[in-house]
């Protein structure tokens, strides 16, 4: 029988139909992320507990069976090639004990990846060393609470102005991130072990989010990246000076937290004027002299928190702080009378917590304003007369939860030295 028309309009719709599937069949991933996947597996086991790795099984599909695994296509010398671009290892839930073993090297042969997020475990040994310089497309970095290590021998191919010296003894896993060109967010948080400074080489990166808390890392905080908006480096053994770190403009940094470190400076009065701070914590970190905060500008907006308590601040009480909710001031050196703008901030209810005890205040005052019963009030431990501390308590409703009123124990007056006015309705 002859081929009608209509015969050949239907066999042209069906190979027309078959190209989208032949399309989907070719796009299978690509065979070096595939070994990638299988060292990476073989390197790592599930805790008594855990179950992430029941979904990997290499006679299927990673791109769509494997927990953790999430592909891109991509072209690859005009072939299409599915590509793992998101790599999650470990569930993340709280009751899920994680993973063990270590990181395979492999790892830096995921050459698409933006993505590694690695939960909770006991994964050790060292972050694989050049997957800073060779995942370029990476984008976020997240490994916590896992014992990983530091230090690496590696090859530094590819970083820039990196000094002889520095080759010597422990180099830690993060001088190889930020060369990373799209890397945005690094979080290497309470693993612990990484040692070593944190490298000049990040001042120049592009980051937005910035966790290195929990570690043990040494020397000064180097200038900072100007795109950074959250930073937090907590926990660690960071010294020397904080003027420099702020020297640049940092318009859009929301959140700092340099709080348990040894510094060796005073708070910079760069750190006041940020545009966009809104959490400022910075307490037990051996900060001292006086507090220089600039007046507020207009539109700046107020501080959600500001914490520099257990440091070694001395000076006036900076009236400027008044902007702050939260204002922890307590255990510094601190002389004269808290700010007038701060008490009655307090008691209009703009701020809601101010701590100042253990400081050498000598009064407090207090508005004619009657304040509101959320406010905690604590300046026990001070250097406050028997007559501005009772003025204090006579402000006060019945409702306030607790203030502490007190003498501290270096001042001159020696009748109530220690002695501790608590009203508690
Ligand atoms: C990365 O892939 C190349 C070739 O695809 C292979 O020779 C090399 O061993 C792999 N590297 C690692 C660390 O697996
Ligand atoms: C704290 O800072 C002072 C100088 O302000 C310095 O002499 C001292 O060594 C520092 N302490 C620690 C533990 O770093």
């Amino acid at each position: 029988m002859a081929s009608t028309p209509s015969t050949l309009l239907h066999i042209f719709l069906l190979l027309l139909q078959s190209h989208p599937s032949q399309q989907q069949q070719s796009s299978s991933l690509c065979p070096t992320d595939k070994v990638a996947l299988l060292d990476i597996r073989s390197n790592l086991q599930d805790l008594p507990g855990s179950n992430f790795f029941s979904t990997w099984e290499f006679t299927r599909d990673p791109c769509a069976t494997f927990a953790g695994v999430v592909c891109s296509s991509d072209d690859q010398h005009g072939k299409q090639f599915l590509r793992v671009s998101v790599l999650t290892l470990g569930t993340g839930l709280a009751d899920s004990p994680g993973l063990t073993g270590s990181l395979s090297p492999s790892l830096a042969n995921i050459t698409a990846l933006t993505d590694l997020v690695v939960y909770s475990g006991r994964i050790s040994g060292p972050i694989p060393p050049d997957i800073g310089v060779r995942l370029r497309r990476l984008r976020r970095v997240s490994i916590s609470n896992n014992p990983i290590s530091g230090p690496i021998p590696v090859s530094l191919a590819g970083l820039p102005d990196l000094g002889q010296n520095k080759l010597r003894g422990p180099i830690p896993p993060l001088l190889l991130l930020p060369s990373s060109p799209s890397l945005k967010v690094l979080i290497l948080v309470a693993n612990g072990g990484l040692t070593g400074e944190i490298p000049r080489e990040i001042s120049a990166a592009q980051l937005l989010h910035l966790d290195l808390r929990g570690n043990s890392i040494t020397g000064a905080l180097p200038p900072l990246p100007s795109t950074l908006r959250y930073l937090s480096a907590s926990a660690n053994a960071l010294s020397g000076l904080l003027d420099a770190a702020f020297a640049a403009p940092l318009p859009d940094l929301a959140f700092l937290d340099l709080s348990m470190n040894a510094f060796t400076s005073r708070v910079p009065p760069a750190i006041f004027a940020l545009p966009r701070l809104s959490s400022l914590l910075i307490q037990h970190s051996n900060l001292s002299g006086p507090l220089a905060v600039p007046p507020r500008r207009e539109a700046s907006p107020s501080w959600a928190v500001v914490d520099l308590s257990h440091n070694m601040l001395s000076g006036e009480f900076p009236a400027a702080l008044a902007a702050a909710g939260s204002l922890y001031l307590n255990n510094n050196q601190l002389t004269g009378a808290v700010a007038e703008e701060v008490s009655r901030c307090l008691y209009r209810g703009s701020m809601t917590t101010l701590y100042a005890q253990h400081n050498y205040l000598t009064s407090f005052p207090a508005p004619p304003l009657t304040p509101p019963d959320s406010i905690a009030l604590c300046l026990s431990y001070n250097c406050m007369s028997l007559p501005s501390a009772a003025a204090i308590a006579r402000s006060l409703p019945g409702s306030i939860h607790f203030i502490f009123i007190g003498m501290c124990a270096g001042c001159a007056t020696t009748l109530l030295r220690n002695h501790i006015f608590t009203i508690i309705p």
